[in-house]
């Protein structure tokens, strides 16, 4: 199976299973939005509760805070979105379609890797067994001629975003000869800038609207409650403050399910430190960070960082998490040094003094910022991603299971009595009673006890508990473990502890490095 099969699989039994629908689908849906569905919810509050948890709780100097998505106007003319939340758009004429200018050369770019990639291949198949690929990589006259013109072009690109230079990505992309993918054609308009936010009204007219925005990052937010925090909680720098909320970015190219939507939430950490200090803070942030990923078990390898070769316009350095998708390594998170841009243009914007005065050394300044920035969704597209699998057991039967770390499974239980009568149901009752208060659980008593098992492996639930007639006399249940399919007889007074073992996110804290 291709990465593309594996991934179009996995769309599918998304909505299924009712993890993710397309947004309004009675109405052939909205591009580029989705709704959660029952487990989709499960999943991701289980997924915002460990990023939540392992923010606020495990640190001491980390506070939460909730800010509306409406904000004063002024707030994105100050954090410079108003003028530089752009992306450099470009029209084919004959289609009528418009593309990002940058994303239709990445695409050109990644082609180029195909390219060689096919080179390898056949050489490969031509020098059998004793074929050394790097070698052949670094002698090949083919591929190191595509890899030359790829690097040439890349560079180009990079030196083009950085100084904004909309024409040179416009020829780059006559250069390169890129066809508009419906037409076919290379009748393309000139590039133009395009701001991401969207707008609404504020009021009604008759009061006179008022222009705003929907939040395009969850960051400001925290910077305008800078002081309102630091004095309130009276925080010591260096100190943190965490948000999870919705933001809204009008993304033209929305591809790849839920990876780029254009209503997302994020989940982000603004952490003030003293000038100067920001590099060892960006460095630290960066570890942590990684180790809150790799703590789910994925594979190591399955992570990297990526540096921005952009910086966005209020950082100094900023790095990227990309994790593994089946489209390949993409961004699921960012980890910026903001400097004080944002707290030093909202001090010039609003004419009040946002400083810290430190009691050790009695200076006043204003902080600076580490950022670590996550996108809900596209961590759930992750977790999805790495625990969608196709098994064949031992008797030859196939099965879908979602190899879910269990602390993030939606369900965590499913009671299954073997047959709907002889008190079995009753005693499956009183088993819900005691658990329904710690965990989310399944009660299914339809269909055989394999499909059962087969329903509850295709959502990802870690425990399935039978009540049979050996039950009612000793108080005993089958438990079967999800991934290794083993089951073992306990008493039912154990299964809290049972569950609690697996199911707990202490295990996935303690892998943190704090
Ligand atoms: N406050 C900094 C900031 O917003 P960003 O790199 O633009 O930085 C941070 O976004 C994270 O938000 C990304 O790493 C990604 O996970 C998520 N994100 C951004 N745009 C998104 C979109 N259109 N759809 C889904 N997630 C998105």
């Amino acid at each position: 199976m291709t990465q593309e099969e594996l991934f179009k699989k996995l769309v599918a039994h998304s909505k299924e299973y009712g993890f993710i629908f397309p947004s309004s689908e009675i109405y052939d849906g909205l591009s580029a939005v989705y709704d959660y569905g029952q487990l989709g919810v499960e999943l991701k509050n289980n997924i915002k509760r460990y990023w939540w948890d392992s923010m606020v709780k495990l640190h001491m100097n980390i506070v939460g805070i909730d800010a509306a998505i409406f904000m004063h106007p002024k707030t994105w003319e100050a954090s410079g979105h108003v003028s530089a939340f752009n992306d450099p758009l470009i029209d084919n004429r004959d289609s009528k379609k418009r593309y990002r200018a940058d994303v239709l050369i990445e695409d050109w770019l990644a082609k180029q890797d195909e390219k060689i990639q096919k080179e390898v291949d056949k050489a490969r198949k031509r020098f059998g067994e004793s074929f050394d690929e790097a070698q052949y990589r670094s002698t090949s006259p083919r591929v190191l001629e595509i890899a030359a013109k790829r690097d040439a072009i890349h560079k180009r690109m990079a030196d083009a975003m950085n100084a904004n230079d909309l024409n040179e990505l416009r020829q780059i992309i006559l250069d390169c000869e890129i066809v508009c993918p419906i037409s076919g054609t290379k009748n393309w308009t000139e590039v133009r800038q395009f701001n991401l936010m969207f707008e609404t009204k504020l009021g009604s007219v008759a009061e006179g609207a008022n222009t705003i925005y929907l939040r395009p990052e969850t960051a400001q937010g925290i910077f305008v409650n800078f002081l309102n925090v630091q004095k309130t909680g009276r925080m010591k720098i260096p100190f943190g403050i965490a948000q999870i909320g919705k933001a809204f970015r009008n993304e033209i190219v929305a591809r790849q399910f839920i990876f780029r939507m254009r209503e997302f939430e994020q989940m982000e950490m603004q952490f003030f430190v003293k000038p100067g200090e920001e590099m060892k803070w960006w460095n630290k942030w960066k570890q942590t960070r990684m180790s809150w990923h790799r703590a789910l078990g994925f594979g190591d390898d399955q992570y990297h960082f990526h540096d921005h070769e952009k910086l966005a316009h209020y950082a100094n350095a900023a790095t990227d998490i990309e994790y593994n998708f089946p489209f390949g390594f993409k961004e699921v998170e960012g980890i910026h040094s903001r400097t004080d841009f944002d707290l030093g243009n909202h001090q010039k914007f609003s004419g009040k003094k946002i400083q810290y005065f430190d009691p050790e050394s009695g200076e006043s300044y204003v902080p600076y910022v580490v950022e670590t920035s996550i996108g809900v969704d596209r961590m759930v597209l992750q977790v999805l991603s790495a625990a969608f699998h196709e098994e064949k057991m031992e008797n030859g039967e196939e099965r879908v299971v979602m190899h879910f770390p269990s602390a993030l499974a939606p369900i965590k239980v499913a009671i299954l009595p073997l047959v709907k009568k002889d008190g079995l149901p009753e005693l499956a009752r009183t088993i819900i009673d005691d658990l329904k208060f710690d965990y989310t659980l399944q009660y299914d008593e339809k269909d055989s006890i394999g499909k059962r098992y087969r329903r509850q492996d295709a959502i990802g639930t870690p425990f399935c508990v039978t009540v049979d007639h050996q039950s009612l006399e000793d108080k005993t249940v089958t438990i079967r473990h999800r991934d290794t399919m083993a089951q073992e007889r306990v008493p039912i007074a154990d299964l809290h502890r049972l569950i609690e073992e697996e199911v707990s996110m202490r295990k996935l804290f303690a892998k943190i490095e704090l």
